[in-house]
Order: C-alpha cells, then structure tokens, then sequence
C-alpha cells in the first residue's frame, strides 16, 4: 500500500461536473464511485465539501438555506464524486418543494446504484431532528456505509464536545468514535475528513 503524505493529498485536483436534476441521470465518464454529502437544509454541507477538497468556494456556501436544489456533481480527484444533495428540514420550503426534494433525494438514495456511501453532516450543537431521524434510518435501511460528521464544531467550548458527541451519536445509534468532528471555519478536522474518505475508497 502507498502512503501518501498529507500535503499530496491536500492538493488532489477537483472540479464541479454537472448538476444532476434526476436521480437516475448518468455522470460522464471516468466511471467513479459516488459519495453524497447529505444533512438538513443550513448544516455546512457545502461548506464541508469545501473544507474536504481544500478549496474556498468550489460548492456554493450560501446564508439562504435551501440554495441547493439539485444534486452537485464534483470530481475530486477521479477518486470518487463528491455528491452534494439538497438539505431537508428547509423550514420555508412549501409543499411543492418538499415534493420535489423527495422525489429527487429520496430515489437518489434509496435507488442509485453508483452511490457507495454518505457523509452524514449534523450540526454539533444540536440534537438530532426527527428529519435527522428518520433520514438516518433511510440510510441504514438502505445498507449505506455512512461516515457520520459534525459540523461548526467552533461554535461550542471545547468542554461542552464530549457530552454533545455522546448526545448526538446515541440518538443516531452510531458509536461516538465515528463521528469526525469539524469546522468548516477554523479548518478542524480537514486532515482527519480526507483521511476518513480516502480510507473509505480504497
Ligand atoms: P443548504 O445547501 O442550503 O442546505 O446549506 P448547506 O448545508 O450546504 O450549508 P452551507 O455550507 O451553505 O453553510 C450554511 C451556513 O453555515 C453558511 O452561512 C456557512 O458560512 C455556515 N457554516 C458552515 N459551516 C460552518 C462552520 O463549520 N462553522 C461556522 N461558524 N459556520 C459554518
Ligand atoms: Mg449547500
């Protein structure tokens, strides 16, 4: 097996490919295994693709939650596509854009063959919604790996971490020690993220 060292890893190349607006759209090739970046509406999805790749604005951070509608499509590296898909729970969303979220994620998820796995992104300083619930439970019904991540993790004392890990991850029911913990702000968590997803794909 090569190792290779952190700085090689930091500079894989990444680039936005195409937006997807059904859930069975086929990618260009190179043939890649897809991973989703998934999480309610506002969590830092965007901003964690971000902070993975290694690059400021390559996904679109926005302070409107519910600004990414279709499925993001970005190669990172001919590694994997990086896949980031609309958040739920968008409080202000209306009946026809609920509708359409679940069209499109809900047949993503449950149905697309290409996708392996999901980064799970909740917000540290919460406990999880019952959207988180019940979106967790599509995922662990559906047999996904997924690699759980909390974000924003700069927005709470260091002494509050352990007690929320412990919170968030027995109401998932995932153990705590497989949580990363991240700040899209602070860049907490990069090395140990790219380390987390490079593992997974190989
Ligand atoms: P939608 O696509 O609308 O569902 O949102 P998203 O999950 O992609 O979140 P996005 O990355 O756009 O971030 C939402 C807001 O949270 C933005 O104002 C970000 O700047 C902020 N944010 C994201 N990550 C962090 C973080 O780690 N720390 C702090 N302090 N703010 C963050
Ligand atoms: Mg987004």
């Amino acid at each position: 097996m090569t190792v290779e060292a952190p700085s090689s890893r930091g500079l894989l190349n990444s680039e936005y490919v195409l937006s997807l607006v059904r859930a069975d759209q086929p990618i260009p090739d190179p043939a890649l295994p897809e991973l989703a970046l998934a999480g309610r509406a506002n969590v830092g999805k965007s901003s964690l693709l971000n902070l993975l790749v290694g690059r400021k604005a390559l996904a679109r951070v926005s302070a409107t939650p519910g600004k990414t509608r279709a499925l993001n499509v970005f190669n990172w590296g001919d590694r994997c596509y990086l896949v980031d898909v609309p958040g739920y729970g968008w409080s202000r969303a209306g009946q026809a854009d609920r509708a359409a979220w679940r069209g499109l994620v809900m047949h993503y998820i449950a149905e697309r063959p290409t996708l392996k796995g999901a980064l799970w992104l909740l917000d540290i300083r919460h406990d999880p919604s019952a959207e988180d619930i019940s979106f967790g439970a599509m995922l662990a019904r559906r047999k996904l790996p997924i690699l759980p991540v909390l974000t924003k993790a700069d927005k709470i004392g260091g002494n509050q971490r352990p007690q929320r890990i412990e919170s968030i991850a027995k109401k998932v029911g995932l153990p705590p020690a497989d949580f990363v913990v991240t700040s899209s702000l602070s860049r907490e968590g990069q090395e140990t993220l790219r380390d987390v997803v490079l593992a997974f794909l190989s």
